[in-house]
């Protein structure tokens, strides 16, 4: 038998030592927690990419009365993204969440849909993309959506 171990680096930043663009990218997805559209789950999450070209787009939670049809922030912001920049790789995505006016002190991790998601960005544009999960206690960044999608599922896995 033979085992291996898959790790993954969180780095852990307060406000004071982020850059500024990081800093713009976790204020971009804070506000867009505001165009949440949430009113089953009440919880509203806001969505900011940047682009290469340093466009920032956002996106935030969709729901709807047949709970399924629903989309997160993440795929709103990306698949806009996508849309609008085909060209462009994302280079940072921040998510932010909050409920009944708070922000959360923990990150909320994208859902499992969203990380595959993120990972066909990825895999589209071979480059890595840098997440930020914003809490009021420390926004939690990891340099690639592999550090949070061990053992990833991508076009290439079906070829023999
Ligand atoms: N949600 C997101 O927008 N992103 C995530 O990664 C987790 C969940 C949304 C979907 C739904 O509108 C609400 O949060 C509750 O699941």
């Amino acid at each position: 038998m033979e085992k291996y171990k898959i790790t993954s680096e969180v780095s852990v930043y307060q406000e004071n030592e982020l850059n500024e663009a990081d800093r713009e990218l976790i204020e971009a997805a804070k506000r867009a927690t505001n165009q949440s559209y949430s009113p089953y789950s009440h919880f509203s999450v806001g969505a900011a990419l940047r682009l290469k070209n340093g466009v920032v787009v956002t996106g935030s939670n969709q729901e709807n009365a047949s709970f399924p049809l629903g989309l997160c922030a993440e795929r709103t912001a990306i698949f806009h993204a996508q849309h609008e920049y085909p060209d462009q790789p994302i280079a940072a995505l921040a998510i932010a969440a909050c409920s009944q006016g708070r922000f959360f002190s923990k990150p909320i991790p994208p859902c499992g849909a969203c990380r595959q998601v993120m990972l066909e960005v990825e895999d589209r544009y071979k480059q890595p993309m840098r997440i930020l999960l914003y809490a009021t206690a420390g926004t939690h960044v990891v340099g690639s959506v592999k550090d949070i999608l061990p053992f990833q599922f991508v076009g290439d896995s079906m070829t023999l």
